[in-house]
C-alpha cells in the first residue's frame, strides 16, 4: 500500500458521527487554539461534574501547568455516581475471565462495589493524599481497587502484573506506598500468575507497607502475614455501601504510573484529577465515536497507561459499556477474541499493532470462523501500524467497513494527542493523521525551528494540554530536564515525526534510548543495568533489533568478567533468565551476544547507534571517526554470520 493511500470516511459513518466533517474538526481546533479557556471550560463543564467551578482554566509556569484552578472534582463521581440517575442498569463491565467465568457489573453495581470497597480503605486508616500500589489481574477487582482508592483521594500506582518482584518493590519504595491491593494470583495461558508471592518478595524491603488487601482469583494457596494482610472478601463482609465521594481539588494527584526513560530508574509519571479526565472522556467521543449502545473493548492491561485513560477512566467517565477480559488472546485457541467480539456484540475494539501481528499469522479462518458484524470502529496504540498489518485488520476484522483510528500518545500525555477523529478524516494507512483540538503539535528540528513539510524532525507540543504530566514523583529537575529543556518551555515527545504535503504527521519512533518491544516501552538502560548487576557480567549494551511480532526486540551485547569460564550457551539462557527476574518476564531478552569488547567512543561512551546498525543491516555505514576500536565493531558486525 503506497503512502498516498487514502480512505475516505464512509457518508454511513459520518452522518452518525459526533464530529462529522473536516470543517466540523477545523472548527473545534481554531476554538482551541484561539480561546483555550472557554473551548476547555466548555468541555469540562458539559463532560464532568464539578462540586465546586474553578477560578481560572489554567496556569501555565512552565514546565508546571494547572487545570481548572480552584474547582472541586473526584474521578470516582464522576464515572459512577454521575450515572446513576440515567444509566444505572446499563452494563458498566462485561468481564470474562480466562478459564471462561463471566461477570457483568451494572453501573449501580460497580458504585456499590466501589463504596464498600471505599469504606474498607477508611476503617484501615487509609485517607486522602495516601498512596497505594494496585498489583492485580485484569479483574473487576482491580477497577474497584482504581475507583475506591480516586473516591477517597488516595493516589494509585498500578504496577503491571508482568513485573517482577524486584520491579514492584522499586515503585513501592520510590512512592513511599503504605497498601498493596493484589490477589492471591491471575490466569494467563492456563497458568496461574502468582502475583501474591511476588508481593510477599517485594515486601522484605518495604516496611512502610502497612496493609496487604488480596482477592481472591485463583484460590492457589498464598502465606498471609498476620497483621498485615488480609482477604478482600472477608474485610468487606457486612460494610456499608454509602460512602460519599470526597471533594477534590482538581490538581489532586490522581495516579502516578511507572515508566522507562533513558536512564536504569523508572519515572513516576503523575497525573492529576480535573485536567486528566476532562481530556479522557472528551477523546472518548472525539476519538472512538462512543454512543450511548456501543460496546467498547479495549485489550490492553490496566498496568499499562491505556488501561487507565481506555479501560477505567475514559470509557466510564462517558458512561460506557466495557468489555475487560483477564487471559491471553490464544488461550484456549486463536479465536478467543473473534468469539468474545461475536457474544457481546463488540461495537469498538481497540488493540495494539503487536497483537494484529500476531493474530494475522495464524490465518484468517478464525476470525472467518465469527460473526465480527457489530464492529464499527476500530483502534491501533502503543507503536506504528505497519501497512500490512493494517490493511488485515481493515480488511479480514473490519470487512472494510470500520474507520482505523491509529493513535499517538504516551503515559506522559495521559490520553491521545494525535489521532483521526474517523467521520471527519480521511485515513492514511500508517498516520495518526492529525492532533486533537487544543494540541499544537510541530516537527522542528535541533534548535527548535519547523523542519519543511516531508522532512524528519522532532515531535513537540507547543501549549499545555488539560491531561498532561505534571511532575516526575519527587523529581522536579528530571521531569524539567527531561521534557522541557531541549527546547525551553515546550514538551519535547522523544519520537521523531515528519508531516507530509497532506499535513498529515507520521510517527517514526523514539529518538532516545527507549525500546518499544510489544508496544511496552523499555529502556535499553534499564536492561542494561539488570544485566551489570549478574556476578558474570562485566559490560552491557541493549538495543532493540526490529521483530516481525513484536516490532522490536532485545538484543544485548554482553563482556564478562575475567574469570568467568561456563559455558555461553548455559550462561545466555542463564541472563535471560535473570532480566525476567529483575524487570519482568515481558522484558525477557529475545537474543544474548557475547563479545570481547563493546564499541565505545574515545570518552567511553558506548556508541549503542552503531550496535544498532548491526542488528538492523549488520553491516556498519555511518560515521565511525569517533570509535576508539574500529576492530570491535567489525567483529561484532561479522559475529552476525557466524550465529
Ligand atoms: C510509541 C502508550 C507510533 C511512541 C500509549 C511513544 C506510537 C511511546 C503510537 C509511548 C502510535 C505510541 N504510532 N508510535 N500510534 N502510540 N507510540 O508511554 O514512541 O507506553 O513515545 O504510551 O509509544 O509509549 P507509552
Amino acid at each position: 500500500m503506497s503512502e498516498n493511500a487514502l480512505f475516505a470516511p464512509l457518508p454511513e459513518f459520518s452522518r452518525q458521527a459526533h464530529v462529522s466533517s473536516l470543517d466540523a474538526y477545523r472548527a473545534l481546533c481554531a476554538k482551541a487554539e484561539q480561546e483555550p479557556e472557554a473551548f476547555w471550560a466548555e468541555q469540562a463543564e458539559r463532560e464532568l461534574h464539578w462540586f465546586e467551578k474553578w477560578n481560572h482554566v489554567f496556569e501555565w509556569n512552565p514546565p508546571f501547568v494547572k487545570w481548572f484552578v480552584g474547582a472541586k472534582t473526584n474521578a470516582a463521581y464522576n464515572c459512577l455516581d454521575r450515572h446513576l440517575e440515567t444509566r444505572a442498569d446499563k452494563p458498566a463491565i462485561l468481564f470474562e475471565g480466562e478459564p471462561g467465568d463471566r461477570r457483568t457489573l451494572t453501573y449501580r453495581q460497580l458504585h456499590s462495589e466501589v463504596c464498600r470497597f471505599a469504606n474498607v480503605l477508611k476503617s484501615r486508616g487509609l485517607k486522602a493524599g495516601d498512596r497505594a500500589i494496585i498489583y492485580m489481574p485484569m479483574i473487576p477487582e482491580a477497577v474497584v481497587a482504581m475507583l475506591s482508592c480516586a473516591r477517597l483521594g488516595v493516589t494509585h500506582s498500578v504496577v503491571f502484573g508482568g513485573f517482577s518482584a524486584e520491579a514492584l518493590k522499586a515503585r513501592i519504595q520510590d512512592l513511599d506506598a503504605t497498601l498493596v491491593l493484589t490477589a492471591d494470583g491471575g490466569w494467563r495461558r492456563g497458568k496461574e500468575v502468582r502475583l501474591k508471592d511476588a508481593v510477599d518478595e517485594a515486601l522484605k524491603d518495604c516496611p512502610g507497607v502497612k496493609n496487604v488487601i488480596v482477592a481472591q482469583r485463583t484460590k492457589g494457596q498464598v502465606n498471609m502475614t498476620a497483621g498485615r494482610d488480609h482477604w478482600w472478601h472477608e474485610l468487606e463482609a457486612g460494610v456499608s455501601d454509602d460512602c460519599p465521594a470526597v471533594h477534590l481539588d482538581s490538581e489532586h494527584p490522581l495516579f502516578v504510573l511507572y515508566t522507562s526513560g533513558t536512564t536504569g530508574k523508572p519515572k513516576g509519571i503523575l497525573h492529576t484529577t480535573g485536567g486528566y479526565m476532562t481530556f479522557v472522556v472528551s477523546t472518548m467521543k472525539w476519538v472512538f465515536d462512543l454512543k450511548e449502545d456501543d460496546v467498547y473493548w479495549c485489550s490492553a492491561d490496566i498496568g499499562w497507561v491505556t488501561g487507565h485513560s481506555y479501560i477505567v477512566y475514559g470509557p466510564l467517565a462517558a458512561g460506557a459499556t466495557c468489555v475487560m477480559y483477564e487471559g491471553a488472546p490464544d488461550y484456549p485457541a486463536w479465536d478467543r477474541w473473534w468469539q468474545i467480539i461475536a457474544r457481546e456484540k463488540v461495537t469498538i475494539l481497540y488493540t495494539s499493532p503487536t497483537a494484529i501481528r500476531a493474530l494475522i499469522k495464524q490465518g484468517d479462518s478464525w476470525p472467518n470462523q465469527h460473526d465480527l458484524s457489530s464492529l464499527r470502529l476500530l483502534g491501533s496504540v502503543g507503536e506504528p501500524i505497519n501497512p500490512a498489518a493494517w490493511e488485515w485488520y481493515h480488511r479480514v476484522i473490519g470487512k472494510g467497513r470500520c474507520p482505523i483510528v491509529d493513535t499517538w500518545w504516551q503515559t506522559e500525555t495521559g490520553g491521545i494527542l494525535i489521532a483521526p477523529m474517523p467521520g471527519a478524516i480521511a485515513l492514511k494507512p500508517g498516520s495518526g493523521t492529525f492532533p486533537m483540538p487544543g494540541v499544537l503539535a510541530d516537527v522542528v528540528d535541533f534548535s527548535g525551528s519547523p523542519v519543511n513539510d516531508g522532512a524528519e524532525g522532532f515531535l513537540i507540543i507547543k501549549r499545555p494540554w488539560p491531561s498532561m504530566i505534571r511532575t516526575i514523583w519527587g523529581d522536579p529537575q528530571r521531569f524539567e530536564q527531561q521534557y522541557f529543556s531541549r527546547i525551553p518551555g515546550i514538551y519535547f515527545t522523544g519520537d521523531a515525526a515528519r508531516r507530509d504535503k497532506d499535513g498529515y504527521l507520521w510517527i517514526l519512533g523514539r529518538v532516545d534510548d527507549v525500546m518499544n518491544v510489544s508496544g511496552h516501552r523499555l529502556s535499553t538502560m534499564e536492561v542494561e543495568s539488570a544485566l551489570v548487576r549478574h556476578p558474570a557480567v562485566a559490560e552491557a549494551a541493549v538495543v532493540g533489533k526490529p521483530h516481525e511480532i513484536t516490532g522490536q526486540a532485545v538484543c544485548c551485547f554482553v563482556t564478562l568478567k575475567k574469570d568467568v569460564s561456563s559455558n555461553h550457551h548455559d550462561l545466555a539462557q542463564d541472563l535471560r533468565k535473570w532480566v525476567a527476574h529483575e524487570i519482568g518476564a515481558f522484558a525477557r531478552p529475545e537474543e544474548i551476544r557475547f563479545t570481547e569488547a563493546l564499541p565505545k567512543t574515545r570518552s567511553g561512551k558506548i556508541m549503542r547507534r552503531l550496535l544498532r546498525e548491526i542488528v538492523t543491516s549488520h553491516t556498519v555505514t555511518g560515521d565511525v571517526t569517533t570509535l576508539e576500536d574500529l576492530g570491535v565493531v567489525t567483529k561484532l558486525a561479522a559475529q552476525h554470520d557466524e550465529d
